[in-house]
């Protein structure tokens, strides 16, 4: 059986999860009578602390929806440079939303209040594009699964608020993120117009992410799904499953860290190295030829993704039982 941590995205629903999706009750969510759509969505507003929450069918649509909503095209915005909008969105920000990135070099995919202030450009002058929004990534994917903790998030906000800004969040890890901060993700969420997180990761529903945020903003987002061609029909389906996971699963995301922990410890002690800190579920590990380190993995029934050529990258999740991981580190520790 093949022991697969090249991403919590792999995660498959759990029988609990499969069950409330076969009972779910359904109805056309563009007419706006699905249930449990409506469910879920004021469900997880509720957790996010926001009033209202849009259900789309992924992270990455998540995002434009809101780069849509928040900005006018021939806006700026500013974002870090590592940011998963930048590197896996298929540049839907420049190409669909028509918006110029600002991008920031950060620490760990980070931006702070400086970056900011550094960027920001009013669009008073004739040369330059307004900058209008700040997005931001919590947990950071490309940053080592690095979070920003309240104080921070609450920082730029009030920098944001300030310059007039708009700030959403790609909180695709919002929950990892709360976990490692120890805190309700409604606090990270507190002062973003918009936030996203997503149901299809560490979380393990099948697809799904959320969009959350005032009623006027996400009435406009709604508008901006449809276009995109993301109004579905009988979506319950997966809302149920998504619904299950955040009333069953977010607590289950303390274990990915764990691991993640006890992995690092365990192989630095037998001399590892580690580019990145690792506090929530992501690890980089440095090892002297990624392509060949993954085949050998492979061999042994472990699939990793190799990110730089002396680079791996390896992902904790809920699907990995006790047992595969103990395998998984007895392998690594063999290839010490
Ligand atoms: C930080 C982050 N944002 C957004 C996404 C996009 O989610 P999706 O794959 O559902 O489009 C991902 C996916 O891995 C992600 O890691």
């Amino acid at each position: 059986m093949l022991i697969d941590l090249r991403s919590d995205t792999v995660t498959k629903p759990s029988p609990g999860m499969r069950e409330a999706m076969a009972q779910a009750e359904v109805g056309d969510d563009v007419y706006g009578e699905d249930p449990t759509v409506i469910e879920l969505e004021q469900y997880s507003a509720e957790l996010l602390g926001k009033e209202a929450g849009l259900f789309n069918p992924t992270g990455t649509m998540s995002n434009l929806i809101a780069f849509l909503t928040l900005t006018n095209p021939g806006d700026a915005v500013i974002l870090a440079e590592q940011a998963h909008i930048i590197h896996y969105e298929v540049g839907g920000l420049t190409r669909v939303a028509n918006i110029l990135p600002l991008t920031v070099p950060g620490i760990l995919g980070k931006i702070t209040e400086e970056d900011i202030w550094a960027r920001y450009n009013t669009g008073e002058d004739v040369h330059h594009a307004p900058t209008t929004l700040v997005s931001i990534e919590n947990t950071v994917n490309r940053g080592g699964g690095a979070y920003y903790d309240y104080e921070e998030v609450s920082r730029i906000g009030r920098v944001c608020r300030q310059l007039g800004l708009k700030l959403h969040c790609d909180g695709a890890r919002i929950f990892n993120s709360a976990i490692a901060c120890n805190i309700e993700a409604r606090y990270l969420a507190e002062p973003c117009d918009l936030i996203n997180f997503c149901l299809s990761k560490g979380l393990g529903a099948p697809a799904g992410s959320v969009l959350c945020g005032s009623k006027e903003l996400i009435q406009r987002a709604r508008k901006f799904r449809k276009l995109l061609g993301g109004g579905m029909r009988q979506a319950g389906v997966l809302a149920g499953g998504g619904l299950y996971a955040l009333k069953h699963h977010i607590d289950d995301l303390r274990k990915d860290h764990e691991r993640a922990t006890i992995f690092r410890r365990t192989l630095e002690e037998k001399g590892w190295f580690f580019p990145l800190p690792s506090p929530t579920n992501i690890l980089f590990v440095r090892v002297p030829n990624a392509p060949k380190f993954v085949q050998t993995l492979q061999e042994k029934n472990i699939l990793i993704n190799a990110v730089l050529d002396d680079y791996i990258r390896i992902v904790f999740h809920r699907d990995i039982t006790d047992t595969q991981f103990q395998y998984v580190l007895e392998t690594f520790i063999k290839l010490s």
